[in-house]
């Protein structure tokens, strides 16, 4: 049976829980519904799906096409809808294993009944992309015109943030705090801020995404080595040597996004988040809040919400996702917004 849709995202393998957290706050106007495919989920209604190449978790959105189960290449040949295209090149590629079908046999096919409706072809750098999506794990083919940067090299991979001329342990992967950059804001315009901003792992990811970023950090270390990495990272955001329980905030605030130093079971960690978020509301009535924080190993789930037993006073905690990291440690990534009956 072909699901008619408006789209289909084909989410990156690393956290499809984030990934569909990050596609509803990126795509507020359609309705984001699962599949059985972990890394494929239907957008019903139209978004701007240009939004997708800002996206973390999201390897593109695929317009125009549609999904089925997979039985084989003439069936599927039959589905597409060819037509004349200028300057077009077809990609097809695998989520999860290995349905029993070549790749390069589909992408040859399917070129060549959109050859046969007049269209050209641009194999180094298209203006029109034609995807196909083959997911194993549901047995599954998806496809569609591609938006946004596709599968593989140009993912997350390549930016690490050890490769900036600034880096320290704590610095977050660009992925994750892609990721909760996109959450907290959506499309919202207005200020994203990191009142403990470190290596300014955060505010890169927010300035480039094209949003207003402001940086606080009380150690001038890190403040000086923030601006080293912005430059290095070709982007602009203020940062400020304050106090995060202290600092004034702009006016125009969306949202906090932070990863505050967190021991386990620390009680002056907690006490110097609670006073920020204290500071926050003090100033402000409406924002939202991503935290990130380490936790103990075992609480990851890459398909799910989690629960786990934390609070963030004056905030409504929306939802909660565990992050692997290493054996014996994980992180939490906290959603809330600031409750309206504080
Ligand atoms: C875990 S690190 C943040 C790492 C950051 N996300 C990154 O990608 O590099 C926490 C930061 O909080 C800063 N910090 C601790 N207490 C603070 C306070 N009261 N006000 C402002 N910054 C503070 C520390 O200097 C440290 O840089």
């Amino acid at each position: 049976m072909t699901v008619e849709t408006t789209a289909v995202i084909a989410l990156r393998g690393w956290h499809p829980a984030i990934a569909r957290a990050e596609a509803e706050a990126m795509f507020p106007q359609s309705d984001i519904v699962r599949t059985d495919a972990r890394r494929l989920i239907k957008a019903e209604g139209r978004s701007d799906w240009s939004r997708a190449s800002l996206m973390s978790g999201c390897e593109c959105v695929l317009v125009g096409g549609g999904m089925t189960e997979w039985t084989n290449i003439e069936d599927f040949l039959a589905l597409v809808d060819y037509e004349m295209k200028e300057d077009m090149a077809v990609e097809c590629w695998r989520h999860e294993g290995k349905l029993p079908v070549s790749a390069s046999d589909i992408e040859r096919q399917v070129g060549s009944h959109f050859h046969e409706k007049g269209s050209t072809f641009n194999l180094e750098s298209p203006k029109n992309r034609f995807g196909i999506v083959l997911d194993a794990s549901a047995g599954l083919v998806a496809w569609g015109w591609m938006v946004g940067q596709g599968p593989g090299k140009h993912g997350w991979a390549t930016m690490r943030a050890n490769k900036r001329p600034f880096f320290r342990p704590v610095s977050l992967e660009p992925r994750l705090a892609r990721a909760a950059v996109n959450i907290a804001a959506g499309t919202k315009e207005g200020y994203i801020v990191d009142p403990m901003c470190g290596t300014g792992g955060i505010l890169i990811e927010a300035a480039l995404t094209n949003r207003l970023t402001l940086g606080i950090d009380f150690d001038p270390i890190m403040v000086e080595g923030t601006i080293e990495n912005l430059k290095w990272a070709g982007v602009s955001a203020e940062v400020r040597r304050d106090d995060a329980t202290r600092f004034e905030l702009p006016e125009n605030l969306t949202a906090i996004v932070v990863d505050p130093p967190y021991g386990r079971n620390s009680k002056g960690d907690s006490k110097l988040l609670e006073d920020t978020l204290e500071n926050i509301s003090s100033q402000h009535d409406d924002c939202n809040l991503v935290v990130i924080m380490p936790c103990e190993a075992g609480i990851e789930n890459l398909e799910e919400k989690i629960d786990y037993e934390i609070s963030l006073p004056g905030f409504d905690i929306k939802a909660m996702y565990g992050i692997p990291v290493h054996k014996s440690l994980g992180r939490i990534m906290v959603i809330a917004s600031m409750s309206s009956s504080k």
